[in-house]
């Protein structure tokens, strides 16, 4: 006889809120009749449980080496190297190369992306395969090039399997992307899909609420805070061609916006 494969306690939690189960139940049976007749204390969701672990906090060794490491850079080159240089256990070990950016330091739109896929891995270079084909094609629909904008990702290396970033990942590679942000000093920023708007505006909504609209991101290290707008990823527009319509929304949003900033410097 065969005996089925255990479910990891996660992937039971998983199927239950799937199933639509919403909150936990305690082990040992409530005697209701014993209780007071004050309101009990909440218990915690499910969803709640399943939450990933917020990410560490800046004073965290990890992230702090990182913090470190990159406001001590002045340049591009210098980050470039201290990014290539950086050991980040999970991440370094499935990745050929770093990945750092493309296009023009000087342009005045930085795009950022979530992390390499199998391709960009392989060139060293964001955004080359099939989503950095639908991404040419998004940016050319506003007038803009590679050539034109600048272009890098939250995180530098290829998670294995092309998997997501963790929230850890995302957090220990921040303080790199915020110094990165500092040094070219855009006008304007594109965040492609949910991990480049929640890493970079820190905030917990999904792309869904957080694009279509103008946000300000700021820094110490900028001496203005710059307009953001978050728009869906070309690799889930990939997947979801109806999302196009609400992206290219936010392109024309970008257009007017570069449009009006040309006009008041003229
Ligand atoms: N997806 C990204 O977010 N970045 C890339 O560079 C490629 C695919």
């Amino acid at each position: 006889m065969t005996s089925a494969s255990p479910l990891s306690p996660a992937a039971l939690l998983r199927w239950y809120i799937d199933a639509g189960a919403d909150e936990t139940v305690g082990e040992v049976a409530l005697d209701r009749f014993a209780l007071s007749s004050a309101p009990p204390a909440p218990r915690p969701s499910l969803s709640a449980a399943m939450a990933p672990e917020p990410a560490r906090a800046a004073s965290t060794p990890i992230t702090g080496t990182a913090t470190h490491i990159a406001s001590g850079c002045a340049t591009l080159a210098e980050l470039r190297r201290a990014l290539e240089d950086f050991e980040s256990p999970s991440l370094r070990r499935a990745a050929q190369n770093t990945v750092f950016a493309d296009g023009d330091p000087q342009a005045a739109v930085m795009v950022i992306g979530e992390a390499p896929g199998q391709q960009e891995d392989r060139q060293g270079l964001p955004f080359v395969g099939k989503s950095g084909k639908l991404l040419d094609s998004m940016l050319g629909s506003i007038g803009l090039d590679r050539s034109s904008v600048y272009i890098t990702n939250v995180v530098a290396w290829r998670p294995l399997d092309n998997r997501k970033p963790t929230a850890e990942e995302v957090a220990v590679c921040l303080p790199f992307l915020v110094r990165h942000i500092e040094l070219v000093d855009p006008q304007l920023l594109i965040l492609l899909g949910g991990a480049a708007a929640s890493a970079v505006l820190a905030r917990h909504e999904g792309i869904t609420r957080l694009r279509g609209q103008w946000h300000s991101y700021e820094s110490p290290g900028m001496s203005r805070p710059v307009p953001a707008i978050a728009t869906f990823h070309p690799a889930y527009l990939l997947r979801t061609p109806e999302a196009k319509r609400g992206a290219w929304r936010d392109l024309l949003a970008v257009k007017r916006r570069l449009e009006g900033m040309s006009a008041s410097a003229n």
